[in-house]
């Protein structure tokens, strides 16, 4: 058996799990800071990696009691090394490099996106690769084509705002809070996906990126009137919200799928997995079920439980890189960015 103490700290979800031999979740502690960014209508990162630092360390203590474990009974340190805030990064690459250094243990560094694939295959009793890999969260929009935990390919990404981020954005232009995901996603349930019809970037015929940007200025339109920015707001009617949730919703789950659904015929896999924030989306998951069953393609949608961000996918995929022999050494740095 191999154990893995995963750390995450990309965005601001402070978070610590151990697992065994990549599947078996022995304890995932998150705390999250929700309330610290809620008045701020986004996440602020000086706040967030303040929260970090005070909320690591005694996370680490917690979870080690909880999965009954010691120190020389981790076989790794798994920690997310990008992309995310660098402030927040810092803090969790800063912690996994003590604990390695003073536990004596390897150090294996984790890309973020890579472990929301990864994510899909915790409860799995086998590997569903190869496969697509839909990974759409708050920072990113990626489809990838995975033969195996170490050889992925990204297939495309968005080339401004990720699925997530309009989802909170919408949610603040229509003034509901935030997050924006699971407001919008509860508001979408009672209203009309056909209600207004807004556009569905899809690029160029073959292409796999992502466009977002055009949605949301569409939605903003909507509810101020072409060309401006404010007002508007209290002409809708609260029927009218959910009919503009549902339809925004289905703008994007409607890309998502077309997108997804290229990219499975590009490389002639028969599996699709999706992970991230935005794979909790009640529309997505419903109709990648149905596009994914009526083309006769197995689907692995993450367990609700790691959609958002959280150490357990961290922990899993650093296991999968530690038994393929990568190891990091204390020189190893945060990236806000994956770079080429
Ligand atoms: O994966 P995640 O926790 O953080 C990043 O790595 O970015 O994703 C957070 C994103 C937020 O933008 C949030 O609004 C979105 O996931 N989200 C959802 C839902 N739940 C969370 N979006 C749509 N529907 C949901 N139910
Ligand atoms: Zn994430």
């Amino acid at each position: 058996m191999t154990t893995i103490l995963g750390i995450e700290t990309s965005c601001d979800e402070t978070s610590v799990a151990v697992v065994d031999d990549g599947r078996r979740v022995r304890c995932n502690l998150t705390a999250t800071q929700f309330d610290l960014h809620a008045k701020y209508g986004g996440v602020v990162p000086e706040i967030a990696s303040r929260a970090h630092l005070e909320q690591l360390d005694l996370l680490i203590e917690e979870a080690l009691a909880q999965a009954t474990i010691a120190p020389e009974q981790i076989d790794a340190i798994a920690v997310t090394q990008m992309p995310g805030l660098i402030g927040s990064l810092l803090i969790g690459v800063s912690a996994a490099k003590t604990l390695a250094w003073a536990w004596d243990r390897p150090l294996v560094g984790v890309n973020h996106i890579h472990a929301h694939a990864t994510s899909a295959a915790i409860d799995l009793t086998g590997d569903p690769w190869p496969a697509v890999a839909l990974v759409v969260s708050g920072g990113h929009t990626s489809l990838y084509h995975v033969r195996d935990y170490d050889a992925i390919e990204l297939l495309g990404a968005t080339i401004d705002d990720a699925a997530g981020e309009a989802f909170d954005k919408v949610v603040s232009i229509l003034g509901l809070g935030f997050p924006g995901g699971p407001i919008v996603d509860r508001r979408a349930a009672g209203g009309r996906a056909d209600a207004i019809r807004l556009p569905r970037t899809m690029l160029d015929e073959g292409s796999l990126d992502f466009s977002f940007s055009g949605l949301k200025t569409a939605v903003l339109y909507h509810v101020h009137g072409p060309g401006k920015v404010s007002g508007g707001l209290e002409k809708l009617s609260e029927q009218d919200v959910s009919d503009l949730c549902a339809s925004f919703s289905a703008a994007v789950v409607d890309v998502l799928v077309e997108k997804t659904l290229r990219a499975v015929a590009r490389t002639g896999v028969q599996t699709v997995v999706v992970g991230g924030g935005v794979a909790a989306n009640s529309m997505l998951r419903r109709r990648l079920g149905e596009r994914c069953a009526a083309e006769g393609l197995a689907l692995h949608l993450t367990p609700m439980k790691y959609c958002t961000d959280n150490a357990a996918m961290i922990a899993a995929h650093g296991y999968y890189q530690f038994v393929r022999g990568k190891r990091d050494d204390l020189g190893l740095s945060a990236r806000a960015s994956v770079g080429v």
